[in-house]
C-alpha cells in the first residue's frame, strides 16, 4: 500500500465533528460547505483554522477581512451535511428553513455557531489553510454533535 492509502485508512480512525462553513461573496450569492477540518488555535487572540479545498466553490469567496460563520451541527443535521458536501445539490444548501440569511448566513438550531473573520490565508497545495479570527460565539447546552468516523455518521 502507499503512503497515502496508510495515511487515509489512519486519518479514518479519527471521529470528527461536522460543521457547515457558511458566507456570502461579493457577488451577494450564499455558500456552505461541509467541514470537518476545523481546529481552534488560540484563546487570545480567539482564532481557529479550517483547510479548504481550492476546487470548492466557497474557496475563492475567502478574502482578507471577509466574515463566515463556522455552524456546529446537530445529531439530526445529517442531511444538510450531505447537501453541502454533494457538488449535485448545490442549489439546495440554502433550503433549510433554520438558515438566517439577514447577513452573514448562520443556522439558527446548530449546536454552536462561531462568527469569524479571515485573519490569514495560508496556501498549501490542493488546499488553503483559513485563519479566522472569533468575533462571537453561541451553543446549545444540551451536546448532540454530528460526528463522523470511517466514513459514517455516529
Ligand atoms: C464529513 C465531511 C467533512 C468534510 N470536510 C472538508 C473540509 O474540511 N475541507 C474541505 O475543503 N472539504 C471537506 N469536505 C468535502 C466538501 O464538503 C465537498 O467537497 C463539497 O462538495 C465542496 O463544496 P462545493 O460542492 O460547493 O464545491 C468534507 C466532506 C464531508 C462529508
Amino acid at each position: 500500500m502507499s503512503i497515502q492509502e496508510d495515511f487515509r485508512l489512519a486519518m479514518r480512525r479519527y471521529i470528527y465533528s461536522v460543521s457547515v462553513m457558511s458566507n456570502v461573496g461579493t457577488n451577494g450569492i450564499p455558500n456552505a460547505i461541509t467541514v470537518s477540518s476545523v481546529t481552534s488555535i488560540s484563546m487570545d487572540p480567539p482564532s481557529l483554522l479550517i483547510c479548504i479545498n481550492k476546487s470548492s466553490r466557497i474557496h475563492d469567496t475567502l478574502e482578507i477581512g471577509s466574515k463566515f460563520c463556522i455552524n456546529l451541527l446537530n445529531k439530526d443535521q445529517e442531511e444538510l451535511s450531505n447537501i453541502c458536501s454533494d457538488e449535485g445539490r448545490y442549489e439546495q444548501r440554502f433550503s433549510d428553513e433554520n438558515w438566517n440569511l439577514d447577513n452573514v448566513p448562520f443556522l439558527e438550531n446548530a449546536q454552536a455557531n462561531i462568527h469569524c473573520k479571515v485573519d490569514q490565508l495560508s496556501s498549501y497545495h490542493t488546499h488553503t489553510i483559513v485563519v479566522g479570527l472569533v468575533e462571537g460565539a453561541n451553543s446549545l447546552s444540551n451536546i448532540a454533535t454530528l460526528t463522523y468516523v470511517d466514513g459514517e455518521y455516529r
